[in-house]
């Protein structure tokens, strides 16, 4: 399975909100939909594509904290945060997120990639990615993963 990643971007006509992806009832449209100009942004977008087919979306945020995190790794300007990844609703369980990821590091070696998990821990820790608490515990605070380190 190969994936391309198409980087949206705002138009000229874009001013003060934008509306990055097309309608897809595979994906969530309170999660997509649009997003505002207000304030510094440090985000990407991806459409992911297989085959032609819109298979997942990525948020991406290079403005990330996590020492506040019990233990955690000194990242420095390395950390690469995966905000959010929706897979198609369509395409779940069948390996497409994990291939992604995959590929996302791939994509990115020079960085290490992380995800504060919603409701999705069994996914990040399927990567084999390391786990971090906040010292309030994840009652509180969602569980945060890192990326092994290349060569760990
Ligand atoms: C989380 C998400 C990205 C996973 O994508 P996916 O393509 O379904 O994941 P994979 O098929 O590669 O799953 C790999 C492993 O992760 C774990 N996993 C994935 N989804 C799971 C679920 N809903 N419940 C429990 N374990 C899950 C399983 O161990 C799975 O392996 P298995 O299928 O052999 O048991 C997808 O379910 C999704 O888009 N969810 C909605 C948005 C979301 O929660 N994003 C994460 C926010 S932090």
């Amino acid at each position: 399975m190969t994936f391309d990643f198409i980087e949206k971007r705002p138009g000229p006509g874009d001013r003060l909100v934008w509306f990055p992806f097309a309608d897809n009832d595979d994906f969530n449209p309170s999660w997509w939909n649009h997003r505002s100009f207000y304030g510094e942004s440090s985000y990407t977008l991806l459409e992911v594509h297989s085959d032609g087919v819109e298979v997942a979306r990525i948020e991406l945020d290079s403005d990330v904290a996590i020492d506040h995190y019990v233990g955690t790794p000194q990242l420095g300007d390395t950390a690469l945060e995966i905000q959010l990844i929706e897979v198609a609703a369509s395409q779940r369980r069948r390996g497409v997120g994990t291939k992604i990821m995959q590929a996302l590091v791939a994509r990115h070696p020079e960085r290490r990639l992380l995800a504060f998990s919603e409701e999705a821990d069994d996914f990040w820790a399927s990567l084999g990615w390391a786990r971090y608490d906040h010292p309030e515990g994840p009652r509180f605070s969602r569980p945060l993963f890192i990326q092994t380190a290349a060569g760990a």
